[in-house]
Order: structure tokens, then sequence, then C-alpha cells
């Protein structure tokens, strides 16, 4: 049992720079969270942090029943895998894998096991005896994982391990990811500025802006039900189209069309949240639809992502995401609004408002 925990963590580097702030949450065995946010919102802080790589101001890491906080890095029994792979440019792949077991003197055919074990998963057998000079960007990171995975170490932590990686590795390696931490037991705190392997690797989401936390919570609950207005931009691609509207009476006015507040709410002022994949074609029976101009068509492939502007006030543009093989007008295009899809949050304090 190695539940990781962080309670009430504060990190100030100065007055002004507080990167953390007050962050509680727990990281059970066998869940992946990923900590996700704009660059320099304090995600490599909270890792180092639980490393023991730097100290907090404030609070404490519990891994099971023990606080680490006092601990040096060298006895938390943490493995961490960068950005840069850090690998040892004279050592073999094999050396490089075991270099953290011979550190710790284990019996040298343990050592050997645990590489094999590891080398097999990552597909790293026809590499072992290579330096890493030798290796591509991929073929590296994988090595660093592999250094990771054998130290079987009471918490995984991964700090963006895929941003040097080309997309289409990225992809490759993140699916690999999946695979290899599925069957780990120890708790997984993975690091990314990137919503998509935020989304596609995690059991638990935690977005994070600011130093503070803004949500918690599984990937489609992040994606169905996003607690405020950062969460809606940054989580979804393409993102959602955000509107700040007055209210008139029970409804706000879009443009030409009027569209129904939730039942109860009392904002003088909102935010209309939809996605571009929510908006589509109207079908009968669908209340609520908008209409306007096409200004801009980018071919995605699978569907287009159509820019229009809304009939009655051009000021006001929506993105929407329609199937490539539909047919429709760039003229007066007609979109439906599924009641059920639309996010509202408040225009003042920009947290939620429907359920
Ligand atoms: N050693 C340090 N001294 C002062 N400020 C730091 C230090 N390390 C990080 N910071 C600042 O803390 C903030 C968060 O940094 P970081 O955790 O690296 O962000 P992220 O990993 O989310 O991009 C940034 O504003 C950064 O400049
Ligand atoms: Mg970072």
């Amino acid at each position: 049992m190695s539940k990781l925990e962080l309670q009430n963590l504060t990190k100030a580097y100065s007055r002004d720079i507080v990167p953390v702030k007050k962050l509680s949450l727990a990281v059970e065995d066998n869940e992946f969270l990923t900590l996700v946010g704009p660059s320099g919102c304090g995600k490599s802080t909270i890792l180092r942090l639980i490393a023991g790589l730097d100290q907090p101001t404030e609070g404490r890491v519990i891994i099971g029943d023990r606080d680490v906080s006092p601990l040096p890095p060298g006895d938390r029994n943490i493995a961490m895998v960068f950005q840069s792979y850090a690998l040892y440019p004279h050592m073999t792949v094999r050396d490089n894998i075991a270099s953290g077991l011979k550190m710790r003197n284990l019996p040298a055919g343990d050592i050997q096991k645990r590489v094999q074990e590891a080398s097999g998963v990552l597909g790293l057998d026809p590499l072992l005896d290579r330096k890493p000079a030798k290796l591509s960007g991929g073929q590296r990171q994988r090595v660093a994982l592999a250094r990771a995975l054998v130290r079987n170490p009471d918490v995984f932590l991964l700090d963006e391990p895929l941003s040097n990686l080309d997309a289409l590795l990225r992809e490759q390696v993140r699916a690999d990811l999946k695979q290899i931490f599925a069957d780990q037991k120890s708790p997984i705190v993975y690091v990314t500025h990137d919503q998509t392997e935020a989304m596609t690797l995690s059991t638990k989401v935690a977005v994070l802006s600011n130093g503070h936390l803004q949500q918690l919570g599984h990937p489609n609950e992040i994606y169905k039900t996003p607690a405020n207005r950062f969460v809606a931009s940054f989580i979804g691609s393409p993102q959602m189209n955000l509107i700040p509207l007055s209210r008139v009476g029970n409804d706000v006015a879009l443009g030409d069309f009027r569209v129904p507040l939730p039942s109860g709410s009392t904002a003088k002022s909102v935010i209309l949240g939809i996605r571009p994949e929510h908006l589509r074609l109207p079908r009968e029976g669908d209340a609520c639809t908008v209409s306007g101009d096409v200004f801009l068509v980018e071919n995605l492939g699978m569907s287009d992502l159509v820019s229009l502007r809304v009939q009655g006030d051009p000021s006001l543009t929506l993105r929407a995401l329609l199937p490539a093989d539909a047919t429709w007008s760039k003229e007066n295009l007609r979109l439906a609004l599924p009641p059920e899809l639309i996010h509202w949050f408040d225009g003042d304090t920009e947290q939620r408002l429907n359920a």
C-alpha cells in the first residue's frame, strides 16, 4: 500500500512567486493522476516537492502511512522520469536501466531479472548493448522509463516525458505508457501541458492554473462538467466556444436568437459554453438553433472546423465541427445548440452554473 497524499502543500519562492497554493489531494494505488495546466502553473514544482528535491513552505507529503516531508529524496523510494532523459552516455542501455539498482547493492541475479522484465515490456531487448548516442529520441525515453520501472518505487513521477518526441512518436509512446502503467500498483503522478495526454492516460485529472487546483476528477467528468471557465477553455480540442452574454428575462440573446437560461439562475451576466463537436446541423424537433454566415472552413480530414458569425451580432463567432461528408451552405448556415450540452458560467465569478 503506497497511497500518496498531499496535505495543504504550499511553495513560495518569494512573496510574489507562489506556484503551489494549499494543494490537497490523494492518489490511490493503481491510480494515474495527471497534473495539467499551462506552462508556469506550478506542475514541476509539485513533483519536486513530492520527490523531495524542493522543500515546501507549508504542508506535508504522505506516502502510505509515512510522512516523508522531512526525508531526503533518496529515502522516499520514488522514481522520477523527466522530459530530458538524462541517460549516462558512457553506459550501455542495460547498465543505464540497472544504474539505480546497482547503487542499492541488489544481488546481480535480481538486477538482471528486473532489467529483463522492463526491457521486455518496453521493447528494448535488441538495444540492450547499445550506448544512448546510438538511440532515437523515443528509444532513449523508453530507456528512462525502464530505469524507473525496475526500481519498483512506491510512487512514479513523470514530468512531461513525451514533450521532446515528435508528434507521431508521442502518440505511440503515449499508448505504450498506458499499457505499461495499467499493470503498476503504485500511484502515478504525470505532468503535462497537453490535454490530450491528460484525457487519454489518466484515471484522474487535476487541472491547475496559477498555483490553484481548479478541478479534480475523472477525465470524462472534467470534459462533461468543467467547474469553471478556465477548465472549460483548457480541456477539449478544438477549444469550447465561450461567449459572454447579458441576461434578457430568462434568456440570453445570442445575436437574433434567444437561448433559455437554466431554471433558477439569478446571474446577471453569463458565459455560454458549447463545444464545437456539440454544435450540429439541425434535426426535426430542435428548438434551439442559431444561424450565421461562414467565414472560415478548416479541413481536419474526418471533419470540417467551420467558423461563422452569428446573425444579428457579427461580433459573436462560433466554431462548429461538422462531419466532412455533410452538405451545408456557407450562407446563413443553421446549427442546433442542444440545451443539455450547453455549459453556463457566471459572468463575474466564472464558476459553473448548471449541473
Ligand atoms: N527555483 C525557483 N526559484 C524561483 N522561482 C521558481 C523556481 N522554480 C520555479 N519557479 C517559478 O515557479 C513557477 C512555476 O514553475 P514550474 O513549476 O516549473 O511550472 P510548470 O512546470 O507548470 O511549467 C514559475 O513562475 C517559475 O518561474
Ligand atoms: Mg514543468
